[in-house]
């Protein structure tokens, strides 16, 4: 039972399996790579049983004898560049990307999948159904990269960095975990960060110039970042902690 106060945050999307065209990103989805991508309407009942049911005891990622290891989560992963790149990194870690559109969401796992990942799993989920997916105390670190800021018109409430699904987050990670957001738009983030400030979270580091912050060594420049860089736009990044 979804709880009153979030039903109002919850979209509706469509269907893969009914989609009227489709193509070579859709049918992917359950055909070749139905064992690393999931749609929408397959992934919901692997909710809290992500690192038993499918990464530790799927053929192509899992070995059921091996301990669970921590479990993070990129939301819009976009063509995967950091997705592909944090799965190649931290083997030692599994990684889960969720993105609404097709055809960035297919590119990210077959980037991961070229890097030789074998941690690494793709959905296509709207973000503020995330609530579906995940059950308490199970994700570790969180990404979010430059969403799209919905400023033009003026739409805060689509926006995926506010207090609903911040609280909705805060509650799917362990304790002591991070979640990192980044975005091009200074007006999104200063909003954002009046969202944060009533949730549980505790800001271990902001800044309004990643570039020029003592962050920028451990930072990595996704697809979008590469673009604003070039248009010389400073890049607003926090990093929260669940306590
Ligand atoms: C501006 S792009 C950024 C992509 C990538 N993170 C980067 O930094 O290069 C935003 C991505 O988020 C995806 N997205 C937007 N809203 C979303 C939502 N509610 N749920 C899941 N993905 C979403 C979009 O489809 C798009 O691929």
């Amino acid at each position: 039972m979804v709880p009153e106060s979030k039903k109002n945050h919850r979209r509706v999307i469509s269907r893969t399996s009914t989609l009227p065209n489709q193509n070579e990103y859709t049918l992917a989805l359950d055909r070749e790579l139905s064992h690393v991508a999931f749609s929408e309407e397959r992934a919901g009942q692997w909710k809290g049983l992500w690192q038993t049911e499918i990464f530790r005891a799927s053929q192509h990622l899992g070995d059921v004898n091996r301990p669970a290891r921590p479990l993070d989560l990129e939301i819009g992963t976009g063509n995967g560049t950091f997705f592909a790149a944090q799965a190649k990194r931290f083997p030692e870690r599994d990684l889960i990307g969720i993105e609404l559109k097709y055809k960035p969401l297919i590119q990210t796992i077959r980037r991961a999948l070229r890097d030789g990942a074998e941690n690494a799993i793709v959905i296509r989920y709207h973000a503020f159904n995330i609530e579906d997916l995940f059950a308490p105390n199970e994700l570790n670190d969180i990404y979010i990269h430059f969403p799209d800021p919905w400023v033009a018109p003026r739409k805060p409430k689509n926006r995926v960095v506010g207090q609903p699904i911040l609280d909705s987050l805060f509650e799917m990670q362990k304790s002591g975990s991070a979640l990192n957001f980044k975005t091009d738009s200074r007006e999104y983030f200063l909003w954002a960060m009046d969202e944060i400030r009533k949730t549980k979270y505790l800001i271990e580091f902001e800044t309004m110039n990643l570039h020029q912050s003592l962050w920028r060594e451990k930072n990595f420049e996704t697809a979008f970042e590469k673009i604003f860089l070039k248009k010389n736009i400073e890049i607003n990044f926090v990093r929260l902690i669940k306590p």
